[in-house]
């Protein structure tokens, strides 16, 4: 007998929580474990998410919110609400269609798309796939110099307006999960035709993308090689993955136009500080000097307003946009978007905020 999963009625979904459970029923349960697991005790997903509910909202009243404005713009991209789709690697793991499907829902919806390095389909094919919607790169800095500043100029002539280069990766975290599955992501990544696993007549250097995070991502950059970034592009340059007010003034002494508030979705170093928690003290670092994001359990236009409330300008989604991705495809990602779309404005409202820059550190608790 073969299993067929019955197909899901997408309207009957209400938050974005919903489609982790039907996304684990969809994916082989390596790749479901590769997606939602983290790094040791995997102690800081939970605490991610919890960091945002335990923050109290003070709502205002008697504000006309007749009209609700979401928008923003992140990094000189347009957003139609401030967030972005976060960059995360192998797509193909949840849907064949991978991160064009999720490219083309974001584009629709009007949300920015990050690419990761890593990701199944090609800087250029995502870029067939999508060329009117936002689409940012995101870069793991590699140990050849030119291979990193080549991912760069592609990027930028595939149309992405901004750069993301990750700063919390110079090995992976310690992933109990992939560990005992034996799970390396040997699968095909988009933007390694050369080195990277293929399942073709020719393999490359490196047989997995564990073996590319091993044996080409750069373990020595440091702060002074963030200029020779900036130099290769005119695209704002974020760093992701800080969580200290001193590197936030390191990433303002280097001249970056932003960062994000981010410990990779606690699969890096498990038991660091929750996002939610070390924004503020970022924020206050940084005063207005650069841009500030945050990623990290990010589940409910409720958190999203938070951490506007906290100085954030936007936020990145990762984990449920690939669990409705490989609930639905296409579909299923923009009902994803729809919800946070519908749960914001309804926030906005109730808070007294008609658009995000009436968002103020006032509008939550402590
Ligand atoms: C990631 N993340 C990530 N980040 C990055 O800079 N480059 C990458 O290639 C990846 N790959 C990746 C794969 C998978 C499966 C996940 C779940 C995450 C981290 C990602 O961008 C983001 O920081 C977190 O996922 C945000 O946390 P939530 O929303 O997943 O809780
Ligand atoms: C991950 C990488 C590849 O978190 O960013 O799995």
């Amino acid at each position: 007998m073969t299993a067929v999963l019955p197909p899901v009625d997408l309207r009957r979904i209400v938050k974005l929580a919903e489609f982790e459970g039907l996304a684990r029923a969809a994916m082989e349960p390596p790749a479901y474990d590769y997606v939602a697991g983290g790094a040791w005790d995997e102690l800081s997903i939970a605490e991610a998410e919890a960091a945002w509910r335990r923050r109290r909202l003070r709502p205002r009243v008697l504000v006309d919110v007749d009209r609700i404005d979401p928008s923003t713009t992140m990094a000189g991209s347009r957003a139609s609400l401030p967030i972005g789709i976060a960059p995360m690697a192998a797509c193909g793991l949840a849907h064949p269609e991978a991160e064009t499907a999720v490219a083309r829902a974001a584009a629709v919806a009007g949300i920015p798309f990050a690419l990761s390095t890593m990701s199944s389909h090609s800087i250029e094919d995502v870029a067939a796939a999508a060329p009117d919607g936002v689409r940012w790169f995101q870069l793991y800095a590699q140990r050849d110099p030119s291979r990193s500043r080549g991912f760069v100029e592609r990027a930028e002539a595939a149309g992405c307006t901004a750069i993301l280069v990750t700063v919390d990766l110079p090995v992976l975290g310690y992933r109990e999960r992939d560990i005992r599955n034996g799970f390396d992501l040997s699968v095909p990544l988009g933007n390694f035709g050369d080195i990277g696993p293929d399942h073709g007549s020719h393999r490359g250097s490196a047989d997995s993308g564990y073996d590319i995070v091993a044996g080409e991502i750069a373990r020595g950059l440091v702060w002074d090689d963030v200029g020779a970034i900036r130099s290769w592009t005119r695209l704002p340059v974020f760093l992701k993955g800080i969580l200290t007010a001193e590197d936030a003034r390191l990433a303002v002494d280097h001249g970056v136009q932003g960062i994000v508030v981010s410990n990779h979705g606690a699969r890096q170093l498990d038991r660091t500080v929750a996002p939610a928690d070390a924004l503020e003290e970022v924020v206050g670092a940084v005063a207005g000097r650069l841009e500030v994001w945050a990623d990290g359990g990010v589940r409910r236009g409720l958190d999203v307003l938070t951490a506007l409330a906290l100085g954030a300008r936007g936020v990145l989604v990762g984990r449920p946009i690939l669990y409705a991705l490989a609930t639905a495809g296409e579909a299923g990602v923009a009902r994803a978007l729809d919800i946070l779309h519908q749960e914001t404005i309804t926030a906005m409202a109730l808070l007294g905020s008609p658009t995000v820059a009436d968002v103020t550190r006032a509008h939550v608790a402590g």
